[in-house]
């Protein structure tokens, strides 16, 4: 055995953590079988980018920063390439798209620029977390990133039954009250209204009024995360973000580029335009809060990234759903293909079923037997496929009888030989040939 210095029980016990380990664990898995179709990525489809732009986009920003915001070439070229503010150089276009595309008013001093959106969740679960008293609650299966963010400020995630109307409002009101009795401070609920990641389910009007109503009731924050909300289904809606709904600034917001212009620039924000009470008496938003945070964490966000994400925004009009049109249409007619092709592959009635998602990347599969880890190496190297164990998105060891598909990062034709190879291991697995199917906990 090679010799250790140090024990991962010596380090903070998130690096220790199945939730932290979770992503890693499936990049390895992809890395592992470069031949396997991937309905496992999340990622958006790379044929739409186009490194040329990127040159495009940091002129334009140039030029708006001498010809619209009157800087000098000596402080365009400081903006650009020197340290920089704090909570970020593109607040101010980041809120002009919000009012262009969500109806959305927003003071730009209420932003923080985050290294994307991932920085965005810690900064607000690390200021939210102030004591051992503190929990946080979210709607379950939920995205592993805010499971892991969370470990990392130690602060508990209380799972939230999610089901078909994306929030089951009893029970989160249950949970709130539960966790007061048991002593515990309830901060926030984590909450993907628009096509979450795993689920694909969406929130309608109602339930986001009802969401919002029970927030001020109950003295709780909202976390929205809003990655997807730009991609519906062909032919659905745009339903209107909760925070565009929060007349009592009970929402914060969280937004990401990574889908809707390049993840390669890592850049996303946080609207918190909560009032906070400083010490010195002064009153300011939590955004400022949050950007002291973010002085200890990364500095600020790479100007770079964020000249090129404003370049994006400025050649149109600021709003991401023009400039989303074809991936729009993409992400939809693959989404329209892949349920489809499920229809195609198992019979209506039958003990594999899936949820016809309003929009975003991702359906959820239910099976007749637990998929874990194992079964996924297994169809990796026998049948070419990747796809996500439902798993991962929940927080217990317990095997879930379900898997995501993803549809961001392939072709229709990529499509139906992935689902060809899922349909030939899920035969062979409900067959038996794996082994008993382990006894699992059924998906939402
Ligand atoms: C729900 C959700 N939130 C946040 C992120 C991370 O966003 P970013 O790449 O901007 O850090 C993802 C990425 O897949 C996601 O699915």
């Amino acid at each position: 055995m090679e010799p250790v210095d140090l024990a991962v029980t010596a380090l903070h016990p998130s690096v220790d953590d199945p939730a932290l380990n979770s992503m890693n664990f499936l990049n390895e898995v992809a890395q592992h079988y470069p031949e396997a179709v991937s309905l496992a990525a999340g990622r958006p489809y790379e044929e739409f980018f186009d490194s040329a732009v990127l040159h495009e986009h940091l002129d334009a920003f140039r030029r708006h920063l001498a010809d619209d915001l009157g800087l000098s070439p000596e402080q365009v070229d400081r903006t650009l390439l020197q340290y920089g503010r704090t909570k970020g150089i593109v607040h101010h276009l980041i809120a002009r798209n919000l009012a262009v595309d969500e109806q959305l008013t927003v003071d730009p001093e209420a932003i923080v620029v985050t290294v994307g959106c991932q920085e965005a969740m810690f900064l607000v679960l690390r200021a939210l977390r102030a004591g051992p008293r503190d929990v946080l609650f979210a709607v379950a299966p939920t995205y592993v990133g805010l499971t892991g963010a969370a470990r990392l400020v130690d602060l508990p995630v209380r799972p939230v039954t999610g089901g078909p109307d994306g929030v089951d409002l009893a029970d989160l009101r249950a949970q709130v009250h539960r966790a007061r009795a048991d002593g515990l401070r309830p901060r926030a609920c984590y909450v993907m209204p628009d096509f979450a990641n795993p689920s694909g389910v969406r929130m309608d009007l109602a339930q986001r009024r009802r969401l919002l109503d029970l927030a001020a009731e109950e003295d709780l924050l909202l976390i929205e995360d809003n990655p997807y909300g730009l991609f519906p289904a062909a032919g659905a809606e745009r339903l209107p973000t909760l925070k565009a709904l929060d007349t009592r600034r009970r929402v914060v917001y969280l937004g990401s580029f990574a889908k809707t212009v390049l993840p390669g620039a890592r850049v996303g924000y946080v609207v918190a335009d909560q009032r906070v009470a400083g010490s010195d008496g002064t009153v300011g938003p939590l955004a400022d809060q949050l950007a002291k945070i973010k002085s200890m964490v990364t500095v600020n966000t790479s100007a770079i990234s964020q000249a090129v994400i404003g370049g994006a925004l400025l050649a149109h009009g600021c709003s991401l759903v023009a400039a989303n049109v074809r991936e729009r249409a993409a992400y939809a007619r693959n989404l329209r293909h892949m349920v489809d092709g499920l229809a195609r592959r198992f019979p209506a009635g039958g003990p594999v079923r899936w949820n016809v998602p309003a929009g975003g990347f991702f359906v959820v599969v239910t099976v007749p037997f637990a998929v874990d880890d194992a079964l996924l190496h297994r169809s990796a190297r026998g049948y070419g496929v990747l796809w996500t164990p439902m798993a991962h998105f929940y927080d217990a060891d317990a095997p879930v009888n379900a898997l995501r598909l993803s549809v961001s990062a392939v072709t229709p034709e990529q499509i139906d030989l992935g689902l060809d190879r899922l349909a030939a291991l899920i035969t062979d697995a409900s067959a038996g040939a794996f082994g008993a199917a382990v006894s699992a906990r059924a998906a939402p």
